[in-house]
């Protein structure tokens, strides 16, 4: 479908409004196609879920001890000391949030590791800690990898706008370590690495234990659940077959979702070409862009705004999800920005299409959580909690009842088994439990897959 044509702003809304929609009808077909995928995913066959094994059960909530935790997985990285009172409780007890610059997200793999290190350093001189002592270290790192074991894994291509060079293809946690004893911190052991999805899932279960599944909605999104191993086909030998083991399905790049134009569009200017469609189509780093091209289209047709304003968003991504945030709780973003003469008319346009961006992000995500619940339970017999963190969840306003308007519309009644919690620093806190499980001898997985195959 091409672009919509209009004479009002009120017609090109209603246009995009169908053409961002996502009907009952669509998501019975979301769910559809994903459990396809899920089963390929799961057998070795091609798929747009890469369904990885995690190397990780959940836990029993008696797991103890202090960790620090380093968490990569978008423009920030968080470095914590995180405790586990072996009681179902936990406590950040430090945490430094660290900006990474842009030329080193597309950069060598060697900065950016080296800036890491340098962060984990700083860490370590502002809060004291003495080097006369070993550290275990929990590395949450939210991108996918081919995991070998509970401390190793094989990035399999970067996403969300990273590119270092030399990393894909290579063991995270030996290049991490690598940098580490280049700084002279070599008493840091790697003891644990965990995607941010089964972060959460453990933070989550800890502290409930009807807690069976994790979800980010954030600058990016995905999520995991426990599978029994017996289903996980493509990797014999995971353990004992009624055993579970948690998977991580790389969500974000299901690809069998209905784009339009702006999505193509996107699509084609990014730098990950053809992949993550549905992180594309739902996840913080990209709802503000498809915004901006929405914009600059009904600028170009005299329906927003003026033409002469063009450049003001001419540069892509110069629109944050932040903003369209801002925009939906009321704020007048642009009433003092550079446009001149914005009129009431403007403003309310600006709006609908936030709303109807995020609508849609919120639809496709309940879509893709309402899949992975029926997996697990097709009729929705028992309580769920799903722990979920992210900004896109925790700030945007409606979001939450957006998903939850489509579970109502896919389960009924039954919907309000359901309970979605926002674990705040869950991705953080649940990598510390790994490393916990990890330091008790407790991970009864055999330590490296046979055949792996994502
Ligand atoms: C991207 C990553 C994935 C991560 C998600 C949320 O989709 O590929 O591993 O879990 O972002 O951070």
């Amino acid at each position: 479908m091409g672009n919509i044509r209009a004479n009002t702003p009120y017609s090109f809304l209603s246009n995009l409004e169908s053409l961002f929609s996502v009907s009952l009808q669509n998501s019975h077909e979301i769910i559809a196609n994903f459990h396809q995928e899920m089963r390929s995913g799961l057998a070795g066959i091609d798929s747009s879920l890469k369904m990885i094994p995690s190397f990780v059960h959940r836990p029993t909530g008696t797991e103890k001890g202090s960790f620090i935790v380093l968490d990569l997985g978008g423009t920030n990285i968080r470095v914590m000391a995180v405790e586990l009172d072996g009681n179902r409780k936990t406590a950040l007890a430090a945490v430094t949030r660290f900006v990474i610059p842009q030329p080193l997200i597309c950069g060598t793999g060697d900065e950016l590791f080296d800036f890491i290190a340098d962060c984990i350093q700083l860490f370590f001189k502002n809060n004291s800690l003495g080097r006369q002592q070993s550290y275990d270290l929990a590395f949450t790192f939210s991108f996918p990898v081919e995991q070998r074991s509970l401390a190793s894994g094989k990035l399999i291509g970067w996403t969300k706008g990273f590119t270092a060079s030399g990393v894909v293809g290579k063991d995270v946690v030996t290049i991490l370590s690598e940098a580490l004893q280049r700084k002279e911190m070599g008493f840091i052991h790697v003891v644990a690495l965990a995607n941010d999805t089964v972060g959460t899932l453990l933070a989550g279960s800890y502290s409930d234990p009807l807690c069976d599944m994790g979800v980010i909605l954030g600058t990016g999104t995905n999520a995991c659940y426990p599978e029994k191993v017996s289903r996980i086909v493509k990797s014999a030998g995971l353990g004992p077959p009624s055993g579970e083991m948690i998977v991580n399905i790389e969500w974000g790049g299901f690809s069998r979702l209905t784009t339009n134009i702006y999505d193509r569009e996107l699509d084609s200017a990014s730098n990950n070409r053809g992949k993550q469609q549905l992180e594309k189509m739902v996840s913080g780093m990209y709802l503000g862009e498809i915004a901006r091209r929405v914009i600059v289209e009904m600028m170009k047709q005299g329906l927003l705004f003026s033409e002469r304003s063009l450049p003001v968003f001419s540069e892509e991504y110069m629109l944050r999800t932040e903003h369209l945030s801002l925009i939906a709780q009321g704020s007048d973003l642009f009433a003092d920005s550079t446009l001149k003469n914005v009129s009431a008319i403007d403003i309310r346009t600006i709006r609908e299409i936030c709303r109807i961006v995020s609508t849609r992000s919120a639809r496709i995500a309940g879509s893709a959580i309402a899949a992975v619940v029926a997996w697990m339970d097709e009729n929705l017999e028992s309580d769920r909690t799903i722990a979920i963190d992210g900004t896109l969840f925790e700030k945007y306003p409606g979001y939450r009842e957006n998903i939850m308007a489509i579970l109502h519309e896919l389960f009924g009644e039954r919907a309000k088994k359901i309970k979605l919690e926002l674990i705040r620093d869950g991705s953080g806190i649940g990598s510390a439990i790994i490393a916990a499980v990890a330091a008790s001898g407790r991970d009864n997985f055999p330590h490296q897959t046979p055949d792996a195959r994502i």
